[in-house]
């Protein structure tokens, strides 16, 4: 049975002149991964710290697993974990050791917490690293470990801030199976993170938002075909080239031409790739141009962005 254990309507937040959150909703099914996904200062932290009891908001509604997050903030404090950007955890202690003394922070005796430590450091395969100092561990284990520190009461609904930051592609791929394995054991996980391609991987539905606000929410698979999942681009070799092959692209596009004069570059997204690509291909060599590359790529983030977010400012100035 599938319960909301995210619920989130209409947040506010504002820090003096600063509008961190306005009107922000967002909801998660138990055992699923919502991604919040978002340019620097898009208000990803605040709302993680408002949902994890740290910060108050001004308008509103919040409930996690249940509880309400105003009100009832030592019942939500129970069944939530968080991992921050920055690591929790000792270098001066083993991994083992800072285990133990997480548990004893959430109250468990001495036995309890080794036992919970033990437990722990198996599901996060650190076993063999227990008894070594988290200085000696690479990026991806000291997320683990963070992690794992996170999951001292086994909580309902986990937080993490940023999860891959600074890891190596080894290491995020640790995260993100560790992330993937939580959620199928039934934990909610609430995520942000910049990166599409991890929240492509990991999450279950993504919730875009920029300056506080919903851009938009969908499925991975939702949002890409959102996006235009591939972008047809053709490279000249000469650049005065470029306005014909402007003409070229745009019939084809479905969605705005951008054109890089730096790299002699014009691209667009299109809706059937291989058609486009095709009479992209027939009117070069019918127009005798010889270019430097022609082909299909995916968008990058930053277009991903700009094309949402664009779509969404020329609704928002029609209403
Ligand atoms: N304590 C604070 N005092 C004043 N302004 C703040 C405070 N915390 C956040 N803000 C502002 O609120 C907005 C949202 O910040 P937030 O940290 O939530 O963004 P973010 O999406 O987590 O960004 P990043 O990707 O850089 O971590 C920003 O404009 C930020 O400057
Ligand atoms: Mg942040």
């Amino acid at each position: 049975m599938t319960t909301t254990t995210v619920e989130v309507e209409n947040l506010g937040k504002r820090f003096k002149d600063t509008t961190a959150l306005e009107g922000f909703g967002i909801s998660a099914e138990s055992g699923t991964v919502l991604g919040l996904l978002g340019p620097n200062g898009a208000g990803k932290t605040t709302t993680v710290r408002i949902l994890t009891t740290l910060l108050r908001f001004d308008t509103g509604r919040a409930a996690v697993a249940g509880f309400d997050v105003a009100r009832d903030a030592r019942q939500v404090r129970r069944r939530i974990g968080l991992t921050g950007q920055q690591t929790a955890v000792d270098d001066l202690l083993t991994a083992r050791q800072n285990l133990v003394l997480f548990g004893k922070l959430f109250r468990l005796n001495k036995a309890e917490a080794r036992e919970r430590a033990a437990e722990l450091l198996d599901q996060f395969r650190l076993g063999e690293a227990a008894d070594r100092s988290p200085k000696q561990f690479s990026g991806g284990m000291k997320r683990r470990l963070d992690l794992a520190a996170s999951m001292i009461l086994a909580p309902q609904v986990l937080f993490l801030d940023e999860p891959t930051t600074g890891l190596d592609p080894a290491g995020r791929r640790e995260v993100w199976d560790t992330v993937s394995h939580l959620a199928a054991d039934g934990t909610t996980v609430v995520l942000t993170t910049h990166y599409l391609d991890e929240a492509d991987r990991l999450c279950d539905r993504i919730a875009v938002i920029d300056h506080g606000r919903n851009i938009v929410e969908d499925t991975p698979m939702g949002l890409k075909r959102r996006m235009g999942a591939d972008r047809l681009e053709i490279v000249a070799a000469d650049p005065d080239d470029l306005p014909v092959l402007v003409g070229i692209v745009e019939p084809l596009a479905d969605g705005g031409v951008a054109t890089d004069e730096t790299a002699a570059a014009v691209s667009a997204p299109v809706t059937e790739p291989v058609a486009a690509l095709t009479a992209a291909a027939t009117a070069v060599r019918d127009k005798h141009l010889t270019v430097a590359d022609i082909g299909l790529r995916r968008p990058t983030l930053d277009e991903a962005f700009l094309e949402l977010i664009g779509t969404t400012g020329k609704e928002e100035d029609r209403t």
